[in-house]
């Protein structure tokens, strides 16, 4: 199979022998081990958990290590890159620090109202509000769903899919004491109403989610608070 890996500005093609059930990490792995040792890459835990392994595969934004090859091939050969919309460090692996420092923009970390002397707060999972949060819990922060969108592209301020499907599941959370602070960060021109509902993001997440509805529920949401007097 033909593989070309886009290193820098250039693409460099290599000849990887095909296996059953290959993945494009193996793909990449097998560049590196057997091939190049300079290829920089990144991944952890080969089995979809760490979401560190994503790139663009065929120009399509994919988690490597769950992405058989047999799948994406075209013609026996691939087209490997980094990841779209992020700084390239070197080879594969971008730089993901303006990724998650919009997940701190949008005010993605918990902040509790209990203290370590309370009891553990009941939240039924049948609630209404624990479904919508437990409806985007599964994120895995690869930055698939960042690479997939164009608002992303087109204004780099643009918190992004991730980051408010993060500030999503935490505005439902009935155990958080931040939700108008959350939903001031995210009612910005940066924030959801920047969203174009292009659904790219719900349409490439590997876990399924779907940042779509999940910033369709923060645009409610602020809505409804501005209505209310509270924003
Ligand atoms: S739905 Fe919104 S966040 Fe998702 S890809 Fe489209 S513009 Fe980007
Ligand atoms: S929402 Fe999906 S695509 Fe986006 S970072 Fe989380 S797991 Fe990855
Ligand atoms: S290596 Fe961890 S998700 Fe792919």
């Amino acid at each position: 199979m033909k593989v070309r890996v886009k290193r820098g500005a250039a693409y460099q093609q290599f000849e990887v022998p095909r296996h059953p059930s290959q993945t494009v990490l193996d793909v990449v792995t097998y560049i590196q081990r057997v091939l190049d040792p300079a290829l920089a890459y990144r991944f952890a835990c080969r089995v979809g958990m760490c979401g560190s392994c994503a790139m663009m595969v065929n120009d399509v934004p994919r988690w490597t290590c769950r992405t058989h090859v047999d799948r994406v091939a075209q013609d026996d050969s691939l087209t490997i890159g980094p990841l779209r919309n992020l700084p390239v460090i070197r080879d594969l692996v971008v730089d993901m620090r303006e990724f998650f420092d919009k997940w701190a923009r949008a005010k993605g970390d918990f902040r509790g109202r209990q203290t370590k002397h309370d009891d553990f707060a009941p939240v039924p999972p049948s609630s209404a509000p624990r479904q919508l949060a437990d409806a985007g819990i599964e994120c895995i922060g690869c930055g698939v769903c960042y690479a997939a969108c164009d608002v992303v592209k087109w204004n780099p301020d643009y918190l992004g899919p991730a980051a408010l499907n993060r500030a999503w599941t935490l505005v439902n959370d009935v155990r958080d004491a931040a939700r108008l602070e959350r939903l001031r960060a995210v009612s910005g021109d940066a924030g959801c109403h920047a969203c174009h509902s292009h659904v790219s993001c719900t349409e490439r997440c590997p876990k399924k989610l779907s940042p779509t509805a999940s910033i369709a529920g923060l645009k409610r949401a602020v809505a409804k608070a501005v209505v209310q007097g509270d924003l």
